[in-house]
């Protein structure tokens, strides 16, 4: 049976940082607020679009996987925040690294994108149609922000994960199973509004884009169904919640965190968390905590991993897989964005408010 193994991994997070302390100076908030409530301490502010850090992480995760951009068949940016609505991020990000072999598209599933990601990658696969994945959760969703609006202006931050996926006929690795779910009657509970066709060129309201979230009702849903999800994914594995070695959820609170390993009876050092020092970087924050989770030595070959996610929609999914042997690159890139001389505050505010 053929399955996708995970070969290849990356990041790339924007060098301009925005602590809580610098969110005093442009909202009615306090580090102690925000770090208490939701474990974040810091954020990075993209200088770049979402193709520029995508591309980065692409190609750190390429060589990792120790293959040229001409080796990838498939190229699958997960983003809510792409650069333009045509072309896809993915395309260019193709033409960014060079990948000219591969078919590229853009997936949508707000904070779960990358799970919905890698899951149609490893069917793609599995059913014999391509041979090598890159998939890639990036955001730039300060983009979309308040500035001011303090119940969501405090929680997001800028980023760009990668993972290379491969056919492997191994039976001891790769991605083992997936639960995807979605209840589109909640729609309104987290939305960026006035971006698409229901505002059209020329209505008032036209560009007026904002982030609107139900935070509470969403951190409710999200405990729940993360937890749903990561247990019927080891259940279709044939694995219960006593085989995983490490859960890497989605980082969108770290209150959402506890409560859900608590669910699934899992101790802090089963569950990876840095949140501190990115907030939510949406589809980004998988890749980004895999990639660290492998630089911190915190996965070993063997190990059974789970990645739980949740975001608007609502979606959530839970994905089970086993990692092979290698967890040290076989190349490094030395690829990287452009510099800035911005601060992330400097950043935020040369943004036009609307
Ligand atoms: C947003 C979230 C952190 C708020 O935490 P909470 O404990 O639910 O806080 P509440 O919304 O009940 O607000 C409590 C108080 O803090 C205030 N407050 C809200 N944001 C604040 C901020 N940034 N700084 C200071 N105070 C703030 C509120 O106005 C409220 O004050 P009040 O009691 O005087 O009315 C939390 O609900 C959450 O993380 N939800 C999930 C959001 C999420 O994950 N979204 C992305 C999905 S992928």
């Amino acid at each position: 049976m053929t399955r996708a193994a995970i070969t290849g991994w990356g990041k790339c997070v924007p060098p301009a940082v925005l602590s809580n302390h610098d969110l005093e100076q442009v909202m009615d908030t306090n580090d102690e607020w925000i770090h208490t409530r939701s474990g974040i301490k810091e954020r990075r502010i993209a200088h770049v679009e979402v193709s520029d850090m995508a591309a980065v992480a692409g190609q750190h995760a390429i060589a990792a996987a120790g293959l040229e951009p001409e080796d990838i068949d498939m190229l699958l940016v997960c983003t809510c925040s792409p650069d333009r609505l045509i072309p896809s991020a993915a395309a260019m990000v193709q033409a960014k690294i060079g990948a000219h072999n591969a078919g590229t598209m853009d997936l949508n599933a707000a904070c779960t994108g990358f799970l919905y990601g890698l899951t149609a990658a490893a069917g793609l696969i599995a059913s014999g149609a391509i041979t090598r994945a890159l998939v890639i959760g990036a955001e730039k969703l300060t983009a979309f922000l308040n500035i001011g609006e303090r119940a969501t202006g405090v929680l997001f931050g800028d980023g760009a994960g990668a993972v290379v996926l491969e056919a492997t006929e191994n039976a001891n690795e790769g991605i083992l199973s997936t639960e995807l779910g979605s209840d589109g009657r909640m729609t309104e509970l987290l939305s960026v509004t006035h971006t698409g066709t229901e505002y059209p060129k020329g209505d008032p309201l036209y560009a007026e884009r904002t982030v609107y979230m139900e935070g509470r009702e969403i951190f409710r849903n999200a405990v729940v169904k993360m937890g749903e999800s990561a247990t019927n994914a080891l259940e279709k594995a044939g694995l219960t919640l006593a085989d995983v070695d490490l859960l890497i959820p989605h980082q969108a609170n770290v209150r959402i965190i506890d409560a859900t390993a608590k669910r699934m009876n899992l101790n802090p050092a089963q569950v990876y968390v840095n949140i501190a020092s990115y907030g939510n970087t949406s589809a980004a924050t998988i890749p980004i905590a895999l990639t660290e989770a492998l630089e911190e030595g915190r996965i070993k070959p063997g190990d059974v991993i789970v990645f739980v996610a949740f975001g608007g929609g609502l979606t959530w999914g839970g994905l089970a897989l086993r990692w092979g042997d290698r967890t040290e690159p076989i190349r490094t890139s030395d690829a990287a964005l452009p510099p800035t001389d911005k601060t992330g505050l400097e950043l935020l505010a040369a943004r036009p408010r609307v």
